[in-house]
């Protein structure tokens, strides 16, 4: 079947106005069967992806955009950490919040594909219904299915959104997002990850959105709270899955997202999950050194620790492009990085954007491992480096977290995560990493 779909959205002050379209069916990589309980993962910018670009952006342009979307995101966590909203850092501008990596998933009966964001960060699930007011992108038509309804206000459920109201006696509620502020109904409806159905799944249809931070798409919250996916599947998958982010290298290829613990790999290494009541959605692990090459850095305690009171700590988070380290801690690997790369040689750093360790002459870099409890992982160049396409450029992927916000997290992000299975194993309270060229 051949669908043709367009929408228009605005984004960073590098595009004004795109217009994208997706022809599905053209590529035969994005009509993939999906089998079992796992789901093609695709970058956002992937060939599969309408929230592509409409042209190709130059490297330095791709990156500037990722890392203004990145801003957005650690503001976003920064809000989650600090338990309150926070103002917009980059007022007046159009910044579009979208995680990074999408997933199709089948809603109502007939099933209608939408394609979703994947947000280890976020509990619930979230998706934008006709009639939406402000929405930028495919709807879902709540009237064309048979198996949809929406929760009154005496549902169970609806103690369990933010800010319920009581509209019509169904339920609905406002929360914010980055710095926008969305308008749901709770509502349920039958949803379908690759081939399993999720019958009477409670979701929140997007009425309304305002600001700039809305993801055009809908989001598929990952995270561990009440009404998130693992919550409302705890018989099917048992708050368990992994994933495997391709590459942004590649757009081309797919990952994978393996719901439930069938299939998970058994060869993988593990550091405890660390729990934090106040934050109940992220996922934190304890980071206790970062080596650089052979040589652990000098990082202050405090700059690591886990503290549930404040949020600081280390989380791994699918949204975020690159990752975040608070300053003292940021600066120890980058000094010893630059140290390392310049040398003797005695190389000019240069910047781009938010990052400040960049060369523009071939350079030879040191590993970087990142040292959990009970695991070392150490990640290979293509997981530190971004080169520009012309091979004129390459910068140290990672940046210190944004001073302007409540900087007292250490995010693990998805640049650094690609071309690794990612295990998340609530029930036992532990996170694995292993390496896996994720290249469907
Ligand atoms: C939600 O937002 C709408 C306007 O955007 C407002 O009219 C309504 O009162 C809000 N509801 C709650 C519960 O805050
Ligand atoms: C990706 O796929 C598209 C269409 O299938 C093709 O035109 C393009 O050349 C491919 N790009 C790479 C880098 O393989
Ligand atoms: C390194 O180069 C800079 C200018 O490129 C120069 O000012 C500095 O003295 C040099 N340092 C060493 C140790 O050669
Ligand atoms: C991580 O590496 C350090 C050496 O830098 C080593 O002492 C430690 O035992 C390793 N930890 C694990 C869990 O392998």
């Amino acid at each position: 079947m051949e669908r043709t779909l367009s929408f228009s959205l605005s984004l960073s002050p590098l595009f004004l106005f795109l217009v994208f379209s997706l022809v599905q069916g053209q590529n035969p990589k994005c009509d993939t069967q999906e089998h079992g309980s796992t789901l093609q993962v695709f970058h956002v910018f992937s060939p599969c992806s309408p929230f592509r670009p409409s042209k190709a952006l130059s490297w330095e342009e791709s990156v500037l955009q990722l890392q203004a979307k990145d801003q957005a995101r650690l503001q976003f966590l920064a809000s989650l950490v600090a338990g309150r909203s926070v103002v917009p850092i980059a007022s007046g501008r159009q910044i579009i919040q979208s995680p990074t990596y999408i997933v199709r998933a089948k809603i109502g009966t007939p099933p209608q594909t939408l394609l979703l964001a994947m947000d280890t960060s976020n509990d619930a699930a979230w998706i934008p219904c006709t009639a939406c007011d402000g929405c930028t992108s495919t709807l879902f038509s709540p009237e064309k299915s048979t198996s949809f309804k929406n929760l009154n206000c005496g549902a169970p459920q609806c103690n369990q959104v933010p800010n319920p109201s009581c509209g019509s006696s169904s339920c609905s509620f406002n929360f914010t997002y980055g710095s926008s502020t969305i308008g749901a109904n709770l509502v349920q409806d039958t949803v379908t990850l690759a081939t399993d159905p999720i019958p009477g799944y409670t979701f929140g249809c997007v009425q309304k959105t305002t600001g700039p931070s809305t993801p055009p798409q809908g989001l598929l919250g990952l995270g561990r709270g009440p009404l998130s996916l693992l919550s409302q599947t705890q018989n099917l998958y048992q708050s368990t899955f992994s994933y495997c982010l391709p590459s942004f290298k590649s757009l081309n290829f797919s990952g994978s997202l393996r719901l439930g613990p069938v299939a998970q790999p058994i060869r993988i290494k593990y550091t405890p999950l660390l729990k934090n009541p106040r934050r109940s959605s992220l996922y934190y692990v304890n980071l206790v050194a970062i080596r650089v090459g052979r040589k652990v850095v000098d990082i202050p305690q405090e700059a690591l620790a886990f503290n549930p009171v404040t949020g600081a700590g280390t989380i791994f988070d699918s949204g975020t492009v690159f990752s975040r380290l608070v300053a003292p801690a940021y600066v120890a690997v980058r000094d010893e990085f630059r140290r390392r790369v310049g040398g003797k040689a005695n190389l000019t750093v240069t910047s781009l954007g938010g990052f400040d360790t960049c060369y523009t002459v071939p350079i030879v870099a040191p590993t970087i491992t990142f040292m959990f409890s009970g695991m070392n992982v150490t990640l290979p160049q293509d997981n530190i480096l971004i080169h520009s396409s012309a091979g004129s450029t390459t910068c140290l992927a990672m940046a210190s977290a944004p001073d302007n916000v409540n900087s007292v997290l250490n995010v693990i992000a998805n640049m650094q995560q690609q071309n690794h299975r990612v295990l998340f194993d609530v029930p036992n309270s532990r996170l694995g990493v292993a390496r896996e060229l994720c290249t469907k």
